[in-house]
């Protein structure tokens, strides 16, 4: 991540205050953008409905979903009528605010020691978030402990290789509104890690890679390019789609071990 004077400089020009990459209080700064579809968040609104696919539906009332980093609670439409219970843990409370505001139980806390019971979840979401933990283990353990037997975790994160730090980082911050300083590249998750860390807490972990479709997306560069952000209804957002390597963006799903 560049954490040069260059982008300090820009983001006071912008009005937003210079912070060390991976700094929770961005997203205050940014707390505005959270539900604009072709926001600074874009992507993580078209990376919820990829991840929601992944959710099958509820097996039994009450059934409990933990969306570990939740933020502002961009999963929650996609789970309509799947039929859990949305609680959603974060650090952020501006997030916090406008998830509860969609109809997810709101939970301060750090995803390494989550405030709720030892296998109280039926489903386990981390969507884009370990990319953003100091403590991967750490999170990795808080998560899993969370997940009852036989329960699922579904997660997504980017992959510390250089085509990823290229792309998600260097690339994708030249686009304007694309939030400068919001990942740390040193952060990125090695999925044999992760796949190693799941399985250390029972969890069998299958990973794939995942990329947005391209003529979709090109016209979403353009438009937010040149300003010309257009209503997602006139123009499809695109959509997340598997792809053959996990070079970049990954998903991961697993059972936990009954
Ligand atoms: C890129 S956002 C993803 C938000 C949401 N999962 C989504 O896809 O829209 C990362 C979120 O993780 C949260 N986060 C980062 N570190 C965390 C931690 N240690 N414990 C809990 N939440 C954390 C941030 O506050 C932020 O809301």
């Amino acid at each position: 991540m560049d954490s040069s004077g260059a982008v300090g400089a820009e983001h006071r020009r912008a009005g937003i205050r210079a912070l060390p990459p991976n700094d929770p209080r961005q997203y205050d700064d940014l707390a505005d953008q959270w539900w604009r579809p072709d926001g600074a968040f874009a992507m993580l609104h078209w990376l919820a409905a990829a991840r929601a696919r992944l959710v099958p539906p509820a097996t039994g009332p009450g059934a409990l979903l933990v969306d570990v980093g939740c933020g502002a609670g961009l999963l929650a439409p996609h789970l309509h009528g799947k039929g859990y219970r949305h609680v959603g843990v974060d650090l952020v409370r501006s997030a916090l605010v406008q998830a509860a505001g969609h109809g997810v139980e709101p939970v301060v806390g750090d995803a390494t020691a989550v405030p709720l019971a030892d296998g109280c979840a039926d489903v386990v979401v981390a969507g884009e978030l370990l990319e953003h933990v100091p403590d991967l283990p750490g999170t990795v353990a808080g998560i899993c402990r969370i997940l009852r037997p036989g329960g699922l975790l579904v997660l997504d994160t980017l992959n510390a290789t250089a085509l990823s730090r290229l792309l998600a980082v260097r690339l994708a911050e030249l686009v304007p509104g694309v939030p400068r300083g919001i990942h740390d590249p040193a952060l990125f998750v090695d999925p044999r890690e992760l796949i190693r860390l799941c399985a250390r807490h029972g969890v069998r972990l299958s990973v794939r890679g995942v990329r947005p479709t391209f003529w979709r997306t090109a016209g979403w560069v353009v438009r937010t390019a040149t300003g010309r952000s257009a209503s997602t209804v006139d123009r499809p957002a695109p959509r997340i789609v598997p792809t053959w390597s996990t070079a970049v963006l990954y998903q991961g799903r697993g059972v936990k071990q009954s």
